[in-house]
């Protein structure tokens, strides 16, 4: 089933990271040629890229420090979703997993009043850090993205309750997409990770094959990608991403990978006063359920 609702990678061969024609006129890019990692050929890979320079104050502050209209209409898809995926009142699922967290604490409301624990998974030392900092004392920041979720008919607790409930319910661990355990939780997310992580294509379908793995038969699913990315600068520090992932692509991965009308994708175009910034063509969000249709 689908529903539509609505650049710059950095390779290259031995000369350096090349910048493909039509995506030469990144803002500041550091060494003119498109990428921190000058030299070297072919894909940038997820594991060559140093995520320990990933600035997680200045990522959050561009993205998340207030809320912003994509991110809104990705509440009430995913909010509506996993609300009438749930069980009924006080009767949790286990564990709920966010892979590759970085400094987003949505995915992990979305999750909290459907599990007893959501593990936060990240590769980035920097982000586990601010993860488990975050944690600890949720940010004010993050209340209106809480009543988001009400609006969708979640439980308005009060946000002091949330901030105890996330301290309570929620671990962060320094863990990579490839490692994670297969058939572990019983429901997940992950937002802009296997798309925004390297430049391969093959590596963003088998980080999503993980992570769909590590979900139980019948778990609900969230996933985020961004559509037709170039990369993105954290800070000083350019990361890659996967430009081929568009709304048809993910379409395909999650469908083989899920089950036939298992998953439903929708395209969540870019807010025309409000670009998060250049080089990607807006935001893909799925929903599914391992093995099954999603069924509200
Ligand atoms: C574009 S950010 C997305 C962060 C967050 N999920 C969000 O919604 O904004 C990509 C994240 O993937 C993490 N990451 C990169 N490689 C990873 C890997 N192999 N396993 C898990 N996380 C990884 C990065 O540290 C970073 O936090």
């Amino acid at each position: 089933m689908t529903e539509t609702v609505s650049g710059t990678a950095v390779t290259g061969p031995a000369g350096g990271w090349a910048v493909p024609e039509n995506r030469a006129d990144l803002p500041g890019r550091p060494d003119g040629t498109g990428g921190r990692c000058s030299g070297g050929g072919g894909k940038r890979h997820n594991s060559d890229v140093e995520w320990g320079d990933f600035d997680s104050c200045s990522y959050w502050r561009k993205n998340y420090s207030s809320l912003r209209e994509d991110d809104r209409e990705i509440i009430r898809i995913v909010g509506s979703f996993f609300r009438g995926c749930s069980p009924g009142p006080g009767d949790r699922r286990r564990s709920g997993v966010d892979v590759g967290a970085g400094t987003n604490m949505y995915p992990t409301l979305a999750m909290l009043p459907w599990t007893e624990r959501v593990h936060l998974f990240d590769q980035s030392t920097g982000n586990v850090k601010w993860l488990r900092s975050e944690i600890s004392d949720l940010g004010s920041s993050w209340r209106p993205f809480w009543s988001e979720f009400c609006a969708t008919g979640y439980e308005p607790d009060d946000f002091g309750r949330v901030r105890a409930e996330v301290a309570c319910r929620a671990d962060v661990e320094r863990r990579s997409v490839f490692d994670l355990p297969e058939g572990a939780f019983d429901i997940g997310t992950m937002f802009f990770v296997a798309e925004s992580m390297t430049d391969d294509e093959e590596e963003f379908e088998a980080a999503t094959e993980k992570f769909v793995r590590s979900l139980r038969p019948r778990s609900p699913f969230a996933a985020a990608f961004m559509d037709s990315s170039n990369g993105y600068f954290v800070g000083n520090a350019f990361f890659p991403a996967v430009h081929e992932v568009t709304r048809d692509k993910v379409q395909e991965v999650l469908t083989r990978l899920v089950a036939r009308d298992g998953v439903r994708v929708h395209d969540i175009g870019i807010p025309s006063d409000a670009p998060l910034r250049e080089g990607y063509e807006g935001m893909i969000v799925a929903v599914g359920r391992i093995g099954g249709k999603p069924d509200p």
